[in-house]
């Protein structure tokens, strides 16, 4: 395999060593440290398919871009499903570009470069012949089907901007992100299938259109052949229009800063934010950090098993892998089914590799014991990945003792939505890993600890607010529409620094382990939350009259949602399910409130404010470290709430 893989020659010239010791890391740091953008362009010139190479890194820094936003390669012209597919069609048109296990085990489909070069050009036509142009945005509601991953780079070939919400997502959830962005197109299917549950994708789409929408055209996979309702004129089949469509679409060419998606992601205040990425400084990044972090090789496996809804499935399943030229596996079940043993089974099967997964699902499956892992051959594997939260040291150990036998190396990585792709991490297998740490920076990342009540830097050990003190080319632009918020967000809270709204213990040896959120954000098995969209939700019930939701920790999810709710009428106790199914039609099927406590009131100051500190307090437990409580306008709200405290 090794001489027909596709990054170009110049990268095993030098263009762009793999890192291979600490000192190579070392050595590549101070590269960055002493010229970041000849660091980046190197990398970009070296690794990316530009149709106009590009001659200038970054313009722009995190004062200037309180009024633009910072560029990368500005000068630079480039369709990033080149990089994905054209040139790998040219050198390994034969390669596995995508392993897809359906939801039995054994459903598998394995579709080669070649096959998914002609897939993502059939639907490129057929989405200009529904009159997208370059810019419009297309929504993406679908389950894990390679289809969705077609329907991303079909979106990218002709210029589309495309904004994937995840299956989970509730009718208004959709409707709301299809407001904001205003799309007039979107990709479904007829069914999702999880875990032997049927998803009812499109009927929820069509919730999400009706009335008054921007939407003119819903395309159709056929998933599960249900029966489905359908809107003539509006609604077309995949199977009919993307499979008529001509196979041969020419790439528009854009700017390196051409908008290349919109994720919609939850943050302390309000409704979600579209966070927006551009062509090359991600496809960059993405590639760039999918190879190096997890030490990629021409005949590697490498499965990642997020969904294509998340950060994770737009960079580590779809754009990194595939700008490498690398197999890359779409897993549309539960890591529980049918038992215990799904994953093990399927590296048995494919002969995985590289397998990346999240915290929640490692203590979910440590939770049955190592008979079903050990029921399968995992001697393929050689990097273990973990990502979206904090993973506790026990079941880093069981991840490294009983799947990886001892011998894989695990990189626990941190990043975000926002992040484009990896920041803080293990280099496998070149860093010596610490349980529970994320480690050390990528070169090209530069993390800050800043003391929240001095305002100032930590330097050498130390905990506080973890901030980025440089732009990298993988960084979000904007928020979609609104760049104020942008600013408001991640540059108002600290000077000219990127503000992660993660809190970071830096040890004596330059290690780094992420303490959390310390906003308002929630990270229930991995997936991020918004307590104000929980309490949006609670409140639009008629039965309440306040509600305040914070995290406490929780040994599966990692956190768990306890809601204090305050009664428009005290004789109704008991509305738990009532007031979920409320938090369901609200946000999706993966939200949820595991306790509720009925108050009497709210913890508030004699201004109105509630004092989220107190009830974050006494849903983990320490009623017994409150603190200062003299400023409330009524401290007797205090003991009721200790007394029927849940936890
Ligand atoms: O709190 C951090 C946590 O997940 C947040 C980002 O969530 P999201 O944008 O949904 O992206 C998740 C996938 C990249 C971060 O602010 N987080 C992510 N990775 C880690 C982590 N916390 C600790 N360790 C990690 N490895």
């Amino acid at each position: 395999m090794a001489e027909i893989y596709a990054i170009p020659a110049r990268v095993q010239e030098g263009g762009q060593q793999p890192i291979s010791t600490m000192g190579a890391w070392l050595e590549a740091r101070h590269r960055w440290r002493n010229d970041p953008s000849a660091f980046w362009l190197n990398i970009t010139q070296s690794t990316i398919a530009w149709s106009t190479e590009p001659t200038v890194g970054l313009n722009g820094d995190y004062y200037s871009v309180k009024e633009t936003p910072f560029s990368w390669f500005e000068d630079g012209q480039l369709n990033i499903t080149e990089s994905c597919l054209d040139r790998h069609v040219e050198t390994q048109p034969n390669k596995t570009a995508i392993i897809w296990e359906g939801d039995e085990p054994g459903d598998v489909r394995k579709i080669s470069y070649r096959d998914l070069h002609g897939s993502v050009c059939q639907a490129a036509n057929c989405l200009s012949s529904m009159g997208v142009k370059s810019g419009d945005r297309v929504i993406i509601y679908m389950g894990m089907v390679p289809e969705a991953a077609v329907a991303m780079l079909a979106c990218a070939r002709i210029g589309a901007v495309h904004s994937v919400v995840f299956g989970g997502f509730s009718a208004d959830a959709l409707r709301d992100r299809i407001e904001d962005c205003g799309a007039s197109v979107v990709i479904t299917q007829d069914e999702g299938l999880r875990g032997g549950r049927r998803i009812p994708l499109k009927a929820t789409t069509d919730d999400a259109v009706s009335g008054d929408s921007p939407v003119s055209k819903v395309l159709v996979y056929q998933r599960t052949k249900a029966d489905i309702g359908w809107t003539e004129g509006r609604d077309v089949w995949w199977h009919e229009a993307v499979e008529a469509s001509a196979p041969v679409c020419e790439a528009t060419i854009v700017p390196a800063e051409h908008p290349l998606f919109i994720l919609y992601t939850s943050g302390s205040t309000g409704r979600p934010k579209g966070v927006l990425h551009t062509c090359g400084g991600y496809i960059t990044y993405t590639s760039y950090t999918h190879r190096t972090v997890f030490d990629l090789r021409d005949d590697d496996v490498y499965a990642c098993v997020a969904d294509v809804g998340w950060i994770t499935g737009h960079s580590y399943i779809v754009y990194g892998p595939l700008a490498n030229g690398a197999t890359t596996l779409m897993f549309e079940s539960t890591p529980l089914y049918p038992d215990a043993g799904r994953y093990w089974d399927m590296v048995e099967r494919h002969k995985i590799t590289i397998f990346y997964t999240a915290p929640t699902a490692i203590r979910a499956l440590a939770a049955h014991g190592s008979d079903p892992v050990r029921k399968y051959d995992r001697t393929s594997l050689r990097v273990l990945g973990t990502v979206g939260e904090p993973i506790n040291p026990d079941a880093w150990t069981w991840y490294h003792e009983v799947v990886g036998e001892g011998r894989c190396t695990i990189v626990d990585t941190w990043w975000q939505t926002e992040t484009g792709g990896i920041c803080i991490t293990p280099i496998a297998p070149v860093t010596p890993p610490k349980p529970g740490s994320a480690t050390l920076p990528l070169p090209g990342i530069e993390p800050v600890l800043v003391d929240p009540e001095t305002q100032t830097e930590i330097r050498g050990p130390g905990q506080g607010h973890l901030c980025l003190g440089y732009p990298w080319p993988g960084q979000a632009r904007t928020v979609y529409g609104d760049h104020a918020r942008y600013i408001s967000t991640y540059f108002s809270a600290y000077d000219g620094l990127y503000f992660t709204g993660d809190g970071c213990r830096r040890d004596a040896d330059g290690y780094h382990w992420i303490t959390g959120r310390i906003d308002d954000v929630l990270n229930v098995s991995g997936h991020r939350m918004g307590t104000a969209e929980f309490e949006a939700a609670l409140v639009s019930n008629n039965a309440v009259a306040e509600a305040a939701v914070v995290g406490y920790p929780h040994p599966l999810k990692g956190q768990g949602v306890y809601a204090y709710i305050v009664l428009q009428d005290e004789a109704m106790a008991t509305i738990e399910a009532d007031l979920n199914g409320t938090v369901r039609t609200a946000i999706g099927a993966h939200a949820r409130v595991d306790l509720f406590q009925i108050v009497p009131g709210l913890p508030k100051t004699r201004s109105g404010k509630v004092m989220r500190r107190i009830l974050r307090k006494v849903a983990e437990g320490e009623s017994d470290k409150l603190g200062d409580v003299s400023t409330l306008a009524d401290p007797s709200v205090v003991e009721a709430i200790i007394a029927g405290a849940q936890t």
